[in-house]
């Protein structure tokens, strides 16, 4: 394996870590405070070529590879992890599913600006009944003519209210289970398309989570993405791909624990000498990093099978696994060393930990990581 970056590679991360210090960094609490979306950040991130990173230049994006993706999402995430969530569903899920399985067509019409940054884009699989168990659809899409007419609810829609474009899966034959499903893109303003619930969150809280509601949304057939019955593989292979970017996301929020933890251990004094000192601090500080490098080497050597053309299915899972529950343990760390500090607002650190715990919850639960290697490594 050769993790040395090339030039391309530090470039973007360079680049990323002086968009997320200079642009994102002043305005992060207040927006974790007040629940607000960055859009002027989400604009901006669009302009550096960072909304559709793997998409081809000619379908507007920077046909860039998944390590410059996953070098992009960590730097944002290490310092706003709402930003990264939003970058990743719409690179890793709505771009990458696009780009994917999309007809030229759809690619004119929808990828080229989702890429560019001009619009943002949603991912809507999940629903009150179908979280984990994603196949059990109960939005429907029944064929009338050159329409389908879409019925139903999503939940946790990240990315939900603000998108101008949503990927939705709906079954369109309920007695086939997972074969019955279909993937449509829908656009905002379409009638019958409304936004219900905007959620109220622990963290990640200036990202945007709504859910949906379809009440007899017509959407074209040439809206719907590969054949009547492909929506379920659709939603899983573009999952695979998604949960390297929430890996990356992870990886950025715990190298944010272990960077605030050796800057204060070594300002803060305790019994005249700086905390950093001691052995108990200086072992988890040992431990915080050895856990975040091997998170990172799971995430890269991924990075490596996706753009080699190699099945990735697994190693994502295992990736996303790892780097979420390093990223909650660097969390509660960082705490501890920070003391009664680590636990208010003035500090990040509080934020870290809220942030942290959804990469444990969304694109499949840890419990759902674990299946999908169980099932890799029995078959
Ligand atoms: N790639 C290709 N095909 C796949 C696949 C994959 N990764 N996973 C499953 N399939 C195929 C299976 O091979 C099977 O097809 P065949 O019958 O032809 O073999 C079909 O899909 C059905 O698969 P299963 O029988 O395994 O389906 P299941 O109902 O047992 O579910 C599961 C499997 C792994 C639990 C799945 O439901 C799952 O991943 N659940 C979690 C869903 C999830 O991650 N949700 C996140 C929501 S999106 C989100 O969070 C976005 C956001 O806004 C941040």
């Amino acid at each position: 394996m050769n993790f040395a970056y090339t030039e391309t590679q530090q470039l973007i991360r360079k680049t990323a870590r002086k968009f997320a210090e200079e642009k994102l960094a002043p305005s992060s609490i207040e927006r974790d405070e007040k629940q607000e979306f960055p859009h002027e950040a989400v604009k901006e991130l669009g302009t550096l070529g960072f909304m559709g990173m793997m998409v081809p230049e000619k379908w507007g994006g920077s046909g860039l590879d998944t390590t410059s993706y996953v070098l992009a999402v960590e730097e944002i995430s290490r310092v706003d992890a709402s930003c990264g969530v939003i970058m990743s569903v719409n690179n890793s899920l709505v771009c990458y599913g696009i780009n994917e399985y999309g007809t030229d067509d759809q690619k004119k019409r929808y990828l080229c600006d989702l890429a560019a940054g001009k619009k943002l884009g949603a991912f809507a699989l999940s629903e009150p009944e179908a979280g984990s168990d994603a196949s059990n659809q109960r939005t429907v899409a029944v064929r009338d003519g050159d329409c389908y007419v879409l019925n139903g609810t999503k939940n946790w829609t990240t990315n939900g209210s603000t998108a101008d474009i949503v990927l939705v899966m709906a079954a369109t034959d309920k007695s086939k289970g997972a074969k019955g499903i279909s993937t449509f893109i829908v656009e905002k303003g379409t009638p019958g398309f409304s936004v219900a619930k905007k959620e109220t969150k622990l963290g990640i809280r200036s990202s945007d989570t709504v859910s949906l509601s379809f009440v007899d949304c017509r959407i074209p057939v040439a809206n719907r993405i590969g054949e009547e019955g492909e929506g379920f593989k659709f939603a899983m292979t573009t999952l695979d791909g998604g949960r390297i970017g929430i890996a990356a996301q992870a990886l950025g929020i715990a190298q944010a624990c272990l960077d605030a933890s050796i800057s204060y251990s070594k300002e803060r004094k305790a019994f005249d000498q700086p905390i950093a000192t001691f052995q108990a601090i200086r072992f988890k500080l040992a431990d915080m990093s050895t856990n975040i490098e091997a998170a990172r080497m799971l995430t890269l050597n991924v990075c490596m099978l996706k753009d080699a053309g190699q099945p990735f299915g697994q190693e994502a899972a295992m990736a996303k696994l790892f780097a979420s529950k390093v990223s909650v343990q660097s969390a509660l760390e960082a705490i501890q060393i920070h003391g009664g500090y680590g636990y208010v607002r003035e500090y990040l650190v509080e934020r870290y930990l809220r942030d942290a715990k959804i990469t444990e919850i969304y694109e499949g639960t840890s419990e759902i990581q674990r299946i999908v290697i169980a099932r890799s490594l029995l078959k």
